[in-house]
């Protein structure tokens, strides 16, 4: 069976230190670089702020992470049951955001740093944000 875990929290902003370090673990173990856990650690991190900031505005919700391993990687899903969101294109532009506080950011590094990237959402449902990510090929031994 393939390594595999999934995280069951409340979507509170100290939870978001846990789901990094959980999935840069796993990374870990999984063979990937600490340039590559580095990358991780960030797009688990703007994922999971997002459940804690816009998926559930007025009360705590339910937060889950989810990595997997793959033959030449991982594949990683961060998912809520809160408000969704209403257009996805237009929340996955750059420095588009629904709080004008924010750079709106967290979208775009997660895309760039994955080899594949997917967002389902719908709105009053939830969103389930996948990243898929290639294990770069070890360095040869000269
Ligand atoms: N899990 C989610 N539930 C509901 N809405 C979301 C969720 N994730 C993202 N969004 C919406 O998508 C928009 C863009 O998200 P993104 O992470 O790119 O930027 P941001 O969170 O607004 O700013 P930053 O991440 O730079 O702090 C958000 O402003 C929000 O409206
Ligand atoms: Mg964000």
């Amino acid at each position: 069976m393939a390594n595999h875990f999934e995280l069951h929290c409340p979507s509170r902003a100290e939870n978001v230190g846990l789901c990094r370090v959980a999935a840069a673990t796993f990374a870990a173990n999984a063979g990937f670089s600490v340039a590559e856990i580095e990358e991780i650690k960030v797009a688990v991190s703007e994922a999971a702020s997002n459940v804690v900031v816009h998926a559930y505005p007025k009360e705590e919700g339910a937060l889950t992470l989810r990595c997997e391993e793959l033959e030449d990687g991982i594949v990683i899903e961060v998912r809520d049951q809160g408000v969704g969101i209403e257009d996805i294109a237009q929340a996955r532009q750059a420095s588009f955001s629904t709080d004008p506080e924010r750079m709106g950011l967290g979208f775009v590094f997660m895309e760039s740093f994955s080899d594949e990237f997917a967002v389902e959402s719908a709105p009053g449902r939830g969103t389930r944000v996948k990243m898929r990510k290639r294990r770069e090929a070890p360095a040869e031994a000269s």
